[in-house]
């Protein structure tokens, strides 16, 4: 899929109501500073049109990217992040528990680990509920380009092993910075556009 047109549509917070959305929908869930906003700016080929920050808890919403009039990327806010006080820590869980659960045009979660460190406790649990929610997470390894071949290889293997993946889950290795991994994941959105709603 080539990607001729992004903006971002629509900003959901806390007290937001979900949109009702006519066109099909990709989750990006993961930990706080994974990649998500990162994969998203690669996706549309822009370097910052998705903020991104080194310090976690950038994405505080969630934001709908709708591209070439389609199809809508969602970022959401990260997991994870301990700096955060409690009490946001759990509005932002109840935010992603009720978009996961209540949106009707959901078709595709992308679940995002980082390939340098093995799945965290958190991952592990977002990994099985997404399972039990019936989707087939796909599972992007991210910032592959901090690893040298044999480690990524390992490292994967470590990722299929601790979050319980079958072998039909997809797990791809990604980076922002030397695109590995961007083909196939414009083709997994291609798929999406082609199966329609
Ligand atoms: P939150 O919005 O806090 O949940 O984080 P996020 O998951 O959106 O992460 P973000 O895209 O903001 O990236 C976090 C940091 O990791 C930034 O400093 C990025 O530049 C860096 N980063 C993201 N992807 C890659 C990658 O593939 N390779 C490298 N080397 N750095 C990356
Ligand atoms: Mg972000």
């Amino acid at each position: 899929m080539k990607i001729k047109t992004a903006e971002l549509e629509r900003v959901c917070g806390i007290t937001s109501k979900l949109p009702e959305n006519h066109f099909p929908e990709v989750a990006l869930c993961g930990r706080s500073n994974v990649g998500k906003s990162s994969l998203i700016n690669t996706i549309i080929n822009r370097k910052r049109y998705a903020r991104t920050s080194s310090e976690p808890g950038k994405t505080q919403t969630i934001n709908y990217y709708l591209l070439n009039s389609c199809l809508y990327l969602v970022d959401l806010p990260g997991y994870g992040y301990a700096r955060i006080s409690k009490e946001m820590r759990e509005k932002w869980g109840l935010m992603i528990q009720e978009y996961l659960t209540g949106s009707e045009m959901l078709r595709y979660v992308f679940m995002l680990v980082d390939l340098r460190h093995a799945p965290s406790k958190d991952d592990i649990k977002m990994f099985n509920w997404l399972k039990y929610l019936e989707f087939d997470p796909v599972v992007i390894a991210t910032k592959s380009d901090k690893l040298k071949p044999v480690q990524k290889e390992n490292n994967l293997k470590i990722i299929r092993h601790d979050l319980g993946a079958d072998e039909d889950t997809i797990i791809l290795p990604f980076s922002a910075v030397s695109h590995e991994g961007l083909p196939e994941i414009l083709d997994l959105l291609s798929q999406v556009v082609e199966q329609g709603i």
